[in-house]
């Protein structure tokens, strides 16, 4: 769904036109999650607005979220990781599956809950997740590793294989590119943040490296009008089966 420039909602023109300076090379320091935190938690309502009925207006989402319900079936439990405001956590609990989402903002979570009372939401770490290993029989995360360097994004695929069972199932959501684009003002609100984009390769190579198997890789061009316009990757992973 486009909207014509003039009457997108202000706060969604704020983020399709962010204070984005790129950077040279990709960021290999990695951001203070504090940082990260206080980000979310300063523009959490705003956030919510702007994303909370984001899948309506992407097809191509609904079309891989739908497979991954169907491929989970009636497995349990499945994690909404860096879920936000519970947008994507909603549509995969609307498609019957059994989900409940983890976010590092304390705010966010209060949106997500707010907003979808129904749903379990809780606070954690992707990079030191809280869960047994061999527990979970799936995760999503739909643009969670946007602030992290790449090998905080290895440490999160890390922690992700280590809790899900065997056979799990890993779909994750990232900006295509090899830039850092430092943001200066988000939503509205004054902030410091970097968002990393990363390569196909970069991101299969990451999986591979923790011992999943790269099933999917989807690239999209962005929504006019919807989204920040950059390339989209969609990944779906899986913890192999243990043999023998
Ligand atoms: C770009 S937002 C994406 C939110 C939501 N998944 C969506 O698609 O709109 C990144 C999210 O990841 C969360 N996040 C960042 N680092 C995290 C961490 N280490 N553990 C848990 N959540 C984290 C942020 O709080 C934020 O909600």
């Amino acid at each position: 769904m486009d909207h014509p420039r003039g009457r997108q909602h202000p706060l969604l023109l704020d983020l399709l036109t962010p204070d984005f300076n790129a950077m040279d090379t990709i960021g290999t320091m990695g951001q203070d999650i504090k940082q990260i935190e206080r980000l979310y938690d300063t523009v959490a309502r705003e956030y919510a607005e702007a994303f909370s009925g984001e899948h309506e207006k992407k097809p191509q989402d609904q079309v891989i979220l739908k497979r991954f319900a169907r491929l989970i079936g009636d497995r349990r439990p499945v994690w909404d990781l860096g879920c936000g405001p519970g947008q994507t956590t909603r549509y995969l609990h609307d498609l019957g599956i059994d989900i409940f989402g983890l976010d590092l903002s304390t705010r966010l979570l209060e949106e997500a809950r707010r907003l979808h009372p129904g749903i379990h939401f809780r606070k954690g770490d992707m990079l030191a997740l809280d869960f047994k290993d061999h527990t979970i029989a799936g995760a999503v995360a739909f643009y969670a590793i946007v602030h992290f360097s790449e090998g905080q994004v290895r440490k999160a695929f890390r922690e992700v294989f280590r809790v899900l069972q065997p056979g799990g199932l890993f779909l994750m959501t990232f900006h295509i590119g090899n830039e850092t684009l430092r943001v200066e003002a988000f939503l509205g609100k004054p902030v410091q943040i970097d968002f990393m984009l990363f390569s196909p390769e970069c991101i299969r190579n990451a999986l591979e490296a923790c011992g999943f198997a790269v099933n999917d890789v989807i690239e999209r061009e962005p929504y006019p009008g919807v989204e920040y316009a950059s390339r989209r990757g969609y990944v779906l992973a899986q913890k192999p089966h243990v043999s023998g």
